[in-house]
């Protein structure tokens, strides 16, 4: 992925990203030892010593400082030597170097500029200064840390999901030369049927979706009225998903009954605990029936509950390459194509599950990644600006839900189609600003109005969060695209970045900016102007209302300025549940 932003080795190594570390180098003990004492006192910078000026650069190594003061006032000219050194590492060349120096030695300064020493200090220097040096030189690093790390973690979830991707056109092509009987054409055709199955739930990235999409795919393969998805977790496995075709025509939305999750602890006793444990498949004839003397027992109150019977099952471990069970899927009632009930399930039935099983278990790992990297990037922009944590993040996706929920009411749309659809706004909601990983701080946190320049600026975190997401094709990545893209432009073609149009660039207005843009726009302003911003003050609720409600047809869709409004009351129950609480550390 090309990316504007600082390109240096440190990224993996493990700084605390609050924390400034000095490492003091070349300085007599006496004197070294009393510089840390007052720094230490100064509060919230940790010093290490290193005496012998030719360690300096095995020390930062081990030390991880986020700052390095050289002491010429007795090393002299061999402080200025180990400078070059230090520079040249890739592991901390880009930690800033500050020198302190005497009167008798300051003629070094400009051999110690040249050599790439960021701040130079004559001592006597007041305990003011000289902190307030060090920790500005430490936090600019911390920085630039920060943003790397952000951009370096969704860069490492790309190179994981292109390995994910071939081990899933591995399993695919393993079961192409294992197992094909050219004699049998059912069986052939069957296969194939697998093979496709293998390359779209390669393109489901939503966690919801491919759980869905498993068992739809499992239940046509095998003709089964009925399956269940357990996830492991820990000593337990979890009722993650199931679906039940007799009972979801019973519902209004064409959607399973709503039930809650429960788990079901990983021994014997159990149909799923007993495939997770042992590893292997199990196929029951008849649930209701198990013989005396079988460690494990079906559990009738979910049928209970459902109204459901329960016969034939056969229930598969998800397993890895590595052979770790990431769950159990089960399927129930082998049907014929008219939906009347099959005798059982046969050999064919349960040797085609173990294939599309790990066919499965690859994309559930695939889409499990995913989402931890996506839980990881929203971290990371919510630690983007110190002043501010999380609040902002959570309200955003909040308010966003809310509208979207009511837009979706009036247009008669609900089920869990609607519910996936809202759940991927609030996410790709929360990443709304990511882009702003490639906006320096100085601008980010300038106290007063920005310079024509520096709003441009800004105005590139769009086009940057834009990219972070343009490489995987999902509807995860669809939505968090268009939304870091999008979410500045205006309803009235007033706003940025905007389209070229025969050689002009225009704001793109009305519903040529998708909904969820529209939604996530209205929200941030919302949020920016009632809250309080480095530039500016937190507005009183009724001018943050007048501003809303008179940029209808200007800034914002009409539509959900409306809603925004009838839903006012669910609006401010989500600002006062996400109050920012203010920033730790310094
Ligand atoms: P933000 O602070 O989260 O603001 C998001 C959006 O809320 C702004 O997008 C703007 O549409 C609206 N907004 C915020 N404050 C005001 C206000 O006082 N009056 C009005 N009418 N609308 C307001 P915009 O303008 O595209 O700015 C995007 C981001 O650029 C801002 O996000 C902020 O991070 C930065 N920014 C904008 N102006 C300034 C500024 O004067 N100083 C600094 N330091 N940053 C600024
Ligand atoms: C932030 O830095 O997270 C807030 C700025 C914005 O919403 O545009
Ligand atoms: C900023 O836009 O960087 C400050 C406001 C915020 O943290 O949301
Ligand atoms: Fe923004
Ligand atoms: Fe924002």
């Amino acid at each position: 992925m090309s990316s504007g932003f600082p390109e240096s080795n440190e990224l993996v190594r493990d700084i605390q990203l609050d924390r400034h570390e000095l490492l003091l180098v070349g300085g007599g003990q006496t004197a070294s030892t009393a510089l840390r004492t007052l720094l230490t006192a100064a509060g919230g910078i940790g010093v290490k010593l290193c005496t012998r000026v030719n360690d300096a650069a095995d020390e930062a190594i081990r030390v991880c400082p986020t700052v390095i003061l050289i002491d010429l006032r007795q090393s002299g000219f061999d402080g200025l030597d180990i400078l070059a050194t230090l520079k040249r590492s890739s592991e901390i060349g880009a930690v800033p170097i500050m020198m302190l120096a005497s009167v008798e030695t300051s003629g070094i300064r400009d051999a110690a500029f040249a050599g790439g020493t960021t701040d130079f200090l004559v001592f006597p220097v007041s305990t003011t200064e000289l902190v307030a040096r060090i920790r500005t030189h430490s936090t600019g690093y911390l920085n630039v840390i920060k943003r790397n790390r952000s951009v370096s973690a969704y860069e490492s979830l790309q190179s994981e999901l292109r390995s994910a991707n071939r081990a899933l056109e591995e399993s695919r092509r393993s079961v192409d030369t294992r197992s094909a009987d050219p004699l049998d054409s059912e069986w052939q055709l069957r296969l194939s049927g697998l093979m496709q199955v293998g390359i779209e739930l390669n393109q489901v990235q939503d966690f919801h979706s491919l759980m869905d999409r498993i068992l739809s795919e499992a239940r046509h393969l095998l003709h089964a009225q009925a399956g269940t998805i357990f996830l492991r977790e820990g000593d337990a496995l979890r009722f993650a998903f199931f679906q039940n075709e007799a009972l979801a025509q019973r519902t209004v939305t064409g959607d399973p009954p709503h039930v809650s999750s429960f788990r079901v602890p990983v021994t014997d006793r159990s149909i799923a605990g007993w495939v997770c444990l042992t590893g292997q498949p199990l196929h029951v004839p008849d649930c209701y029936r198990i013989p005396v003397g079988s460690p494990y027992r079906f559990d009738s109150s979910f049928d209970q509950l459902l109204g459901y019977r329960s016969c034939a099952m056969i229930a598969m471990p998800l397993k890895n390459h590595a052979g770790k069970i990431l769950g159990v899927i089960e399927l129930i009632n082998p049907i014929h194509s008219d939906g009347s009930f099959r005798a059982g399930f046969s050999e064919q039935d349960i040797h085609l599950l173990d294939h599309f099983a790990s066919i499965a278990t690859v994309a559930i790992e695939r889409a499990h990644l995913k989402e931890n990297t996506i839980l990881r990037m929203i971290k990371m922009a919510e630690i983007r600006d110190p002043a501010e944590t999380g609040g902002h993040v959570e309200r955003v996706a909040g308010y966003a839900a809310v509208i979207f929920e009511e837009w979706s009411r009036r247009r008669g749309l609900e089920g869990i189609a609607f519910e996936r659809q809202r759940d991927r706004l609030r996410t790709a909601a929360k990443l709304h600003d990511v882009g702003k990983i490639g906006v320096p701080d100085s601008i980010l946190k300038k106290p007063g109005k920005l310079d024509p320049e520096e709003f441009e600026a800004v105005k590139r975190h769009t086009q940057i969060g834009g990219d972070l997401f343009s490489n995987n094709p999902s509807d995860l990545d669809d939505a968090a695209r268009e939304v870091a893209l999008l979410h500045h432009e205006r309803w009235d073609g007033q706003g940025y970045p905007g389209i070229e149009e025969n050689g002009v660039l225009r704001g793109r207005r009305g519903e040529e900016i998708p909904l969820f843009a529209r939604i996530v726009g209205l929200s941030d302003v919302f949020d920016a102007l009632s809250t309080h911003r480095c530039y500016k003050d937190a507005w009183p609720e009724p001018r943050v209302l007048e501003l809303i409600q008179s940029e209808s047809h200007g800034h914002f869709d009409p539509e959900l300025v409306e809603i925004f409004f009838a839903q006012l009351d669910s609006i401010r129950h989500v600002r006062d549940a996400h109050q920012d609480h203010p920033a730790q550390g310094s």
